[in-house]
């Protein structure tokens, strides 16, 4: 190097590719803490907590201040209310992330709607004035975001995955657009009683429609993060086993999924803490696979942590234990 010349800054790309790595690559995983203001409000319902912008704060402050939270977790998905709140000790909660040593991620979709004509199958909204979103939760803290299609295997057909998967892709670019890493979630429900070959059809249908608009799209593959389902049976139908599920997963993933993907982060779609992990574990232990694996998981972290603590104060730790151990539990799976 000459005299005088300085190292050129790492290109965006190059700074998306490890953050993208930071969130998957490790051992470490993501909490999924982002559930709408009604979903939250529902959950804390449920638990005898009453809703509340306080509550729903006070809530996600003891998730994310959980202590030693950053050795299982690398990331915290949030939801825009929470984004925009202070912990009790006056720090924004994305500010608080940082410090913690955990990067905070945004969900910018503004939910489903049915596409009109299609029986029932849904399109994810939100594209309406998203860069200038991305641009003010960029300039806030925000080193993710997460968009999240959703498909059921009654009404999923080619048309719904192609809609999907465009809308998708052109999120994941105007999230690089503003250095921020995208999340891109083609969920499968499994709510139902169809059998694993259902899930997997379908997760194969999206996956590949996904991939071709990302594609179409230019979006560079080395700087998003993949936040697939499992490939199982409906929880309403007979279970498959941990090796199976994870050879489906597994195969569905191989055939649709590039290996310059640099991480993918499962969602745990209402199965068991237990169940998710025994299914993270087995797709782990399978050899020669291209990309890590890991989780980012909502239900199967922090629903023991939420029935622990009932709003009431005495509780805090008692719940944070739970969580710690959910995430552990997840953290182990992915090593
Ligand atoms: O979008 C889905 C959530 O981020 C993950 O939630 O693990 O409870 O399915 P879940």
């Amino acid at each position: 190097m000459l005299l005088g010349m300085t190292t050129a800054p790492p290109t965006d790309l190059s700074t998306l590719a490890a953050i993208a790595a930071q969130m998957t690559h490790g051992g470490r995983g993501i909490l999924a803490a982002d559930e709408s203001i009604k979903t939250m409000s529902l959950r804390l319902e449920e638990a005898g907590v009453p809703a509340s912008e306080t509550a729903r704060r006070d809530y996600r402050e003891l998730l994310l201040t959980a202590p030693g939270l950053s050795e299982p977790v690398s990331g915290i998905i949030l939801a825009d209310e929470t984004f925009g709140q202070q912990l009790s000790d006056g720090r924004a909660v994305p500010d608080a992330a940082h410090e913690l040593g955990i990067l905070p991620g945004i969900k910018v979709d503004t939910g489903t709607s049915p596409l009109p004509g299609q029986g029932g199958a849904l399109i994810t909204e939100g594209l309406d004035g998203l860069g200038a979103r991305l641009a003010s939760y960029a300039e806030r803290g925000a080193a993710f975001a997460k968009w999240r299609a959703v498909f059921d295997v009654n009404t999923a057909d080619e048309y719904s995955a192609q809609a999907n998967g465009a809308a998708l892709a052109r999120y994941a670019a105007l999230c690089q657009e503003h250095g921020i890493v995208p999340i891109v979630e083609p969920e499968v429900l499994c709510t139902g009683d169809h059998d694993l070959a259902a899930s997997d059809k379908t997760t194969r249908l999206a996956l590949a429609a996904l991939f071709d608009a990302l594609g179409a799209a230019g979006v560079d593959l080395a700087g998003i993060v993949l936040k697939p389902n499992f490939i199982t049976p409906g929880l309403g139908a007979a279970p498959a086993s941990a090796a199976d599920v994870a050879a489906a997963t597994f195969s569905a993933l191989s055939d649709n999924v590039p290996a310059a993907v640099p991480g993918i982060a499962f969602l745990s779609g209402g199965h068991t803490t237990d169940d998710a992990c025994a299914f993270l574990g087995a797709l782990n232990a399978i050899e020669g696979r291209p990309w890590p694996v890991t989780f980012s998981f909502g239900r199967a972290l922090v629903s023991d942590a939420l029935n622990t603590w009932h709003g009431e104060t005495q509780k805090v730790t008692a719940a944070q234990d739970r969580l710690l151990a959910n995430c552990n539990q997840a953290a182990a799976a992915a090593r």
